[in-house]
């Protein structure tokens, strides 16, 4: 498939252009963000007809709503086999009140502030170790020395997961967002189911073994609350959400710290104002999230006929909230093109907004301000090594991140 790049000017919309499917939409969709930007939701015929909303005030809208706007997807033959892949039971990401607020409830409690807050000194250890291999020779590939191993570390150790068995979890996490790429219609590969039933056997292996040990890690935690009081979380809720969980927060937080380092590498005066002054580090991160955020796009679907461009769209259609198209709507930011460390507000939305606001975005924001604290201490400077041919990025359009980042850095 090949895509035609909108022209400049935004106030076209006929040029719109939205297709998650083709490679050159999602090596880099920003351009094609401008036209969507200039007006209201819009109907796109894409193999199946969906709503796409890019506008910070629609998007904002779209995810406060979640009774016209629903998280659970249609058992529709398009997405059928897409949501048996992971089981039946309910996810937190994908259900509606009052599924939703029982399921956030109980795995909020593995994610207190007090538990996150308490991950700090060992991020921050992992990170210096990573670095200090990847400073060894002056240059390296950020995604391979730091972006990936850093999150899956730590997500690894929480839910007490032996180091030896990192590799294979990152092997299976890897394989499961393939499913992202599928073009809707065409099979799943057997690869994807095989990384499925490989993550499912393995934690209902360990989730009975520490309902005999109970330990102090997430699991064992998540195993006590569904044991404690009348609300539980039955076993294949807790499988499932053991996995979402192991999905949601590696390629995430990789691609924000792989995107971000990208971004600095591009605007090397923000680099060195970074290093000058470190306490803006957090800001930056927010700047990160908001400029190339690794989430670029979630789905919801109408709970009820609506209207779109004078379209009556039926119950059950699939509506795209582009959160990275809604964190560059001029409307909410100044120069949004701009990559400004110390952008006040930053309201953005790439960990979504309403009851599906990220569970995880206080541990994101944690590794996040650890890599880039430890990289800017680290290098006086960092360079791109510039590629022959373009960066790659991995196959999803829906969690955007570079394959491999090559740099220089001078200490
Ligand atoms: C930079 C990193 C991350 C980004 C950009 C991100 C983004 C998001 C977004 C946009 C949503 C809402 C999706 C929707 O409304 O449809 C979400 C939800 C969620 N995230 Fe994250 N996430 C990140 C890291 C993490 C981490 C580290 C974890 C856990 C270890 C995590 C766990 C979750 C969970 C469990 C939900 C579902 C919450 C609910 O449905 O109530 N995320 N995330």
């Amino acid at each position: 498939m090949s895509a035609v790049l909108p022209p400049a000017s935004p106030s076209c919309r006929a040029s719109v252009y939205f297709n998650p499917w083709d490679e050159d939409f999602r090596a880099n969709p920003y351009p094609f963000y401008a036209p969507l930007l200039a007006g209201p939701p819009l109907v796109i015929e894409r193999f199946f007809p969906m709503v796409v909303a890019a506008r910070y005030a629609d998007a904002a809208a779209i995810l406060a709503d979640h009774r016209r706007y629903s998280s659970v997807a249609p058992k529709g033959p398009l997405l059928k086999e897409r949501f048996a892949l992971f089981g039946e039971a309910a996810r937190v990401l994908f259900s509606d009140p009052p599924v939703h607020t029982r399921l956030r409830r109980l795995v909020s409690r593995a994610f207190t502030p007090r538990r996150v807050a308490a991950l700090e000194p060992r991020v921050r250890q992992i990170t210096r170790e990573l670095l200090d291999r990847a400073a060894a020779d002056g240059r390296f590939d950020a995604v391979a020395a730091l972006a990936n191993p850093l999150p899956i570390m730590i997500i690894a150790e929480m839910l007490g997961v032996p180091p030896q068995e990192y590799p294979v979890f990152k092997k299976w996490s890897d394989a499961v967002v393939q499913v992202d790429t599928v073009v809707p219609g065409n099979p799943i590969p057997q690869t994807v189911y095989e990384a499925v039933e490989a993550l499912r056997a393995y934690f209902a292996a360990e989730i009975a073994r520490r309902r005999q040990t109970g330990a102090d890690d997430l699991v064992s935690v998540l195993v006590s609350a569904s044991e404690q009081g009348e609300e539980v979380l039955s076993a294949e809720e807790l499988i499932a959400f053991v996995i979402l969980l192991l999905l949601a927060g590696n390629e995430t937080t990789t691609n924000l710290i792989g995107n971000g380092m990208l971004a600095l590498a591009r605007h090397p005066e923000s680099y060195a104002r970074l290093r000058q002054h470190p306490e803006l580090i957090a800001s930056a991160v927010e700047e990160m999230l908001r400029f190339d955020g690794p989430v670029q796009a979630t789905v919801r679907y109408l709970g009820e006929e609506t209207e779109f461009g004078g379209r009556l769209m039926p119950r059950e259609t699939p509506v795209f909230v582009v959160l990275a198209a809604a964190n560059r709507d001029p409307a909410r930011f100044a120069r949004p093109e701009m990559f400004d460390i110390a952008r006040k507000p930053n309201d953005h939305l790439a960990f979504g907004d309403g009851i599906h606001y990220c569970l995880g975005a206080a541990l994101a924001r944690l590794e996040a301000t650890a890599a880039f604290s430890g990289v800017v201490r680290r290098f006086a400077r960092i360079e791109l090594i510039e590629p022959a041919s373009p960066l790659r990025y991995r196959g999803s359009y829906f969690v955007r991140g570079l394959s491999s980042l090559a740099l220089a850095a001078q200490g």
